[in-house]
């Protein structure tokens, strides 16, 4: 590809960003905006439903989304901007940081991100693993606490006072007798371990924890390219050096250098999912977190949370639900099926956005692109447009039902090459950033998440010894 042509793809897709920005903010349904608030006197008074729907807890500068005018903002920053003319790295450091860096700390970020993408210890012991008969998310769950055992001291607070271990490599136990040569094997050992510098507080905001969050933001993408690679049973791809973040991790998971404007539209898929409000998987990180556990720990929390259907996973369904559709002039019949039935579509409506999902808004457009380049994409992105259209025109206005980021994130991925089973990992590859910024952002002043429940059980029970005890089937009988 020629430099002419990189140049128009890029101009194409900000025109479109910018474009969908215009018809976000000229929709004259859009809803207030949120009070400038300076400072806020806790406790304070919410309406709380169960799942601690509508509480408030805690203050924060990293992002805001406004469900009714379908709005998302970094740190001040619009998303429709972020995705026209930032890039994700720049994003992760807005995020951690709370500014956009400046020329000098942006070079150094980006090469402490590039170096950290290199994690071949760990990457060795998932190999170990037969990783194509797990789910990727079990697979990346158990990578992430193989990067926290081989990139912190934590489980090794006292190694560097241990002398008693010698050993010619990492592998080997302790020795009776120590070889010859041993004082260079006990530094060679040693050397492989982080010990716990002694400039490290104990707490989750030393320059150190930060620098977990640039190890967890490289790590967890490319041992996600790892899981993808072994699962369809190839070996995995070192990074290289040169690319951007959205570029290697295209590369190190299909093997082949993205074209410019692959590369591009994979960079905004990570700078649409990097950070989302107090979802699930974002308090379940905080959560864990706030126990003083660690930054690994939370992360990993944050995977588990989001394997789970309700949360990641819906772009898998809706890559099904359009293949099963099969074709444009097939989507009238399927909705109306669907509609009888009183079936949910996957990949749309959504708890906050009452309006179109930005993302969503953002994605339609990039699919368009890749659709075009794309002949294989072409009916099925042709038989998502007319599913979106007869949806929002049967539900838009009654229900406040719109396509959210799901609707359009499988289309670009599997346009991308990335398998189905490789969506829900690659949601956590961005949004590391999010959990971890929160996660600093909390621990300046943290206090351990404890809500209550509702007792509503009986209290007054007198135990009875288990042979006196009644079946079900005795009590019915009786
Ligand atoms: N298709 C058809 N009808 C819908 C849909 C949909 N996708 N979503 C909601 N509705 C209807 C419901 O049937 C209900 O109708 P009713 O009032 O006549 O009973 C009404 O809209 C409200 O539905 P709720 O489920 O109460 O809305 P809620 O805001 O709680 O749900 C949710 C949001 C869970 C995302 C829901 O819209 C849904 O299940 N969507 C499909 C799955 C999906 O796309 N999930 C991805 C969400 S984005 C993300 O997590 C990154």
């Amino acid at each position: 590809m020629n430099r002419e042509n990189t140049e128009i793809d890029s101009l194409a897709i900000r025109n479109a960003i910018l474009q969908a920005k215009e018809t976000a903010y000229s929709n004259s349904q859009n809803g207030p905006d949120l009070p400038k608030l300076d400072k806020i006197d806790w406790p304070l008074n919410c309406t709380v439903g169960p799942g601690l729907e509508g509480a408030i807890a805690c203050e924060t500068e990293i992002g805001y989304v406004n469900g009714s005018k379908g709005q998302l903002v970094y740190r001040g920053y619009d998303i429709f901007d972020l995705c026209a003319y930032s890039t994700y790295e720049e994003v992760c450091y807005l995020l951690l940081h709370g500014k956009l860096p400046s020329e000098k700390e942006f070079a150094s970020f980006r090469k402490k991100l590039n170096s950290y993408l290199f994690i071949p210890d760990t990457i060795r012991l998932m190999v170990g693993f037969p990783v194509e008969q797990w789910s990727t998310m079990s697979a990346l769950r158990l990578g992430v606490n193989f990067m926290r055992q081989k990139q912190t001291y934590r489980d090794d607070a006292a190694s560097a006072a241990r002398t008693d271990n010698l050993a010619s490599d990492e592998d080997s136990f302790a020795m009776e007798n120590p070889p010859k040569g041993a004082e260079h094997a006990v530094y060679e050992f040693f050397g492989r371990l982080f010990g716990k510098p002694s400039s490290v507080k104990e707490d989750l905001t030393s320059s150190e924890e930060v620098d977990s969050c640039y190890r967890l933001i490289a790590g967890v993408a490319t041992m996600t390219a790892v899981i993808s690679r072994l699962n369809s049973g190839s070996l995995p791809i070192e990074p290289d050096s040169s690319l951007s973040h959205a570029a290697n991790l295209l590369y190190m998971t299909t093997g082949k250098k993205p074209t410019p404007l692959e590369e591009k539209i994979m960079d905004i898929c990570l700078i649409l999912h990097a950070d989302h409000g107090m979802n699930a998987s974002t308090f379940a990180a905080m959560v864990v977190a706030s126990t003083l556990s660690d930054l690994y720990f939370s992360v990993g929390a944050g995977v588990s949370a989001l394997n789970g259907p309700l949360h990641g996973g819906a772009n898998e369904q809706v890559m099904i639900t359009l293949k099963k559709i099969g074709s444009p002039k097939k989507v009238p019949q399927w909705f109306e099926n669907m509609c009888k039935e009183k079936r949910k579509i996957p990949g749309f409506g959504h708890r906050v956005y009452k309006t179109y999902d930005p993302r969503a808004r953002i994605l339609g457009p990039m699919t368009s692109l890749l659709a075009a380049q794309k002949p294989a994409m072409k009916d099925l992105y042709l038989t998502a447009q007319a599913l979106e259209k007869i949806v929002v025109s049967t539900y838009g206005e009654t229900k406040r039902i719109f396509p959210n980021v799901d609707f359009y994130s499988g289309l670009v991925y599997s346009s991308l090459g990335i398998g189905q089973k490789m969506f829900t990992p690659l949601f956590a590859v961005s949004r590391v950033a999010g959990w971890t910024a929160r996660i600093l952002e909390y621990m300046k002043h943290n206090r351990i998440f404890r809500p209550r429940a509702l007792y509503t059980g009986p209290r007054d029970l007198v135990y009875t010894p288990m042979e006196q005890r009644q079946t079900s089937k005795q009590l019915t009988a009786a």
